[in-house]
């Protein structure tokens, strides 16, 4: 499994990269607009923070597949490292994943329903295919099951394409995505947190604590 963090938000990036064993962040449009700051000092402090050794997924703003090329060179040439374009699924973006594969460039084909637009993004070279799990929920649309079937066609043609599954509202949806063997998730700082919690663990710790403290006091085991 692979973790994203979904967001632009510079504090949250530097504490879950601290944190959490994330391989990347993932932003579109929407994402960076609620930052309200200038685009490339915040892209710029993304790859910053996160290091060129870690993905960085940003969306084209372009429609026109030549046009979406040259603004995916832009992006890969000024920001480094492991590098994404985010392209919706399309005509314009399957015609635009093909370029950028011949030019070397990831490519993450996003804004994905159904199976079938996941397996035409594959065919076309998209490293990733992100499936938008809650919108589909959020229409009766079994957003895990299309996530279930997205993985196994993938897998049904041998594609080296991976599902990056996205639009979480609560951890139950990425728990059943995981149970599919998606390949990588992309969540919210909230979610990745209470994906690690749980109110058992927190009265397993304050059991430790209170038995050692009972016998020891503050002593720890490097006082010994
Ligand atoms: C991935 O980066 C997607 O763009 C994102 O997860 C969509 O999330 P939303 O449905 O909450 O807007």
């Amino acid at each position: 499994m692979i973790y994203f963090l979904d967001t632009a938000d510079l504090e949250a990036i530097k504490h879950c990269n601290e944190f959490y064993p994330l391989e990347g962040v993932t932003t579109n449009p929407s994402i960076i607009a609620k930052e309200n700051t200038d685009f490339w000092p915040l892209v710029y402090e993304i790859r910053n923070i996160i290091g060129p050794g870690k993905m960085l997924h940003v969306q084209t703003t372009k429609e026109k597949a030549e046009d979406i090329v040259e603004e995916a060179k832009l992006l890969k040439e000024r920001l480094g490292g492991l590098f994404y374009i985010k392209i919706p699924i399309g005509e314009e973006g399957l015609k635009a994943t093909r370029m950028l594969k011949k030019l070397g460039i990831g490519v993450t084909v996003t804004a994905i329903f159904t199976p079938p637009q996941a397996l035409m993004a594959a065919k076309a070279g998209a490293d990733f295919v992100a499936p938008y799990a809650n919108r589909l929920d959020n229409i009766i649309g079994d957003g895990c099951e299309v996530v279930a079937e997205i993985v196994r066609q993938l897998d049904i043609y041998g594609f080296d394409c991976k599902v990056l599954a996205a639009s979480f509202k609560n951890a139950e949806q990425v728990h059943k995505c995981s149970s599919v063997g998606c390949h990588s998730v992309t969540v919210s700082p909230n979610i990745l947190k209470i994906l690690i919690s749980h109110p058992m663990t927190d009265a397993a710790i304050a059991g430790f604590n209170k038995d050692w403290k009972s016998v020891y006091g503050d002593k720890t085991i490097q006082d010994f």
